[in-house]
């Protein structure tokens, strides 16, 4: 799994409204039936093709840590997709905004409420992966206090290498 983060919807699914500079965009917890709209914003940004029982196995262990961007129509336009494989850390698996959706600061509102959420669980740490030719992505990261902490040699599937990034959770 490169780069790349369910349980029945219950009371905690429901639509929480943000402030930010667009609040037509609510942030949610993950749903089976957002799977083809995740899978789609996967394709095209990500370049990856999942099976979509992937989504449910992975959202089931830290239901939270899936966050959904939804507009009006409660059409996911962005998602994180967050894990937790090391005790007391969390990682980042998939995060990526729909490209007409971006720099309007759904990412932000996205990584800010993660960390709330890593947090709310005592993380002390959170850590991703990307490719080192997404100057976008890295310089998103490095605002939110992520640092590199490895190079990860032909990580991707077409050889390129990727960085490992990193941020303490104070
Ligand atoms: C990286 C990504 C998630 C950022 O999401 P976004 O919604 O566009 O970001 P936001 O609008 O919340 O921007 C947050 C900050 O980053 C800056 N930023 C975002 N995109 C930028 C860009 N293309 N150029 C310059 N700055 C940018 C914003 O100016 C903003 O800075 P500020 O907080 O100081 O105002 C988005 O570009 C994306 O989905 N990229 C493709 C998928 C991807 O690379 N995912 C990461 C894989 S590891």
């Amino acid at each position: 799994m490169r780069c790349i983060a369910d349980s029945a919807p219950g009371p905690s699914a429901a639509p929480v409204p943000l402030e930010g500079p667009d609040p037509a965009v609510v942030l949610r917890r993950f749903r089976p039936t957002d799977v083809p709209f995740v899978a789609a914003i996967v394709a095209d940004a990500l370049h990856e093709h999942y099976d979509p029982g992937l989504y449910l196995s992975l959202s089931a262990d830290w239901p939270e840590g899936f966050l959904i961007a939804a507009d009006p129509h409660d059409v996911p336009v962005a998602f994180l997709l967050g894990v937790s494989q090391v005790p007391r850390e969390a990682r980042i698996l998939m995060f990526a905004v729909d490209r007409n959706w971006r720099t309007r600061g759904v990412g932000r509102r996205l990584m800010t409420t993660f960390l709330d959420r890593c947090r709310e669980r005592g993380y002390q740490r959170v850590t991703l992966e990307v490719r080192v030719s997404n100057a976008t992505a890295i310089r998103f990261y490095t605002r939110f206090d992520y640092s590199v902490v490895d190079l990860l040699r032909g990580y991707y599937s077409d050889g390129e290498n990727g960085y490992q990034m990193a941020r303490p959770l104070p």
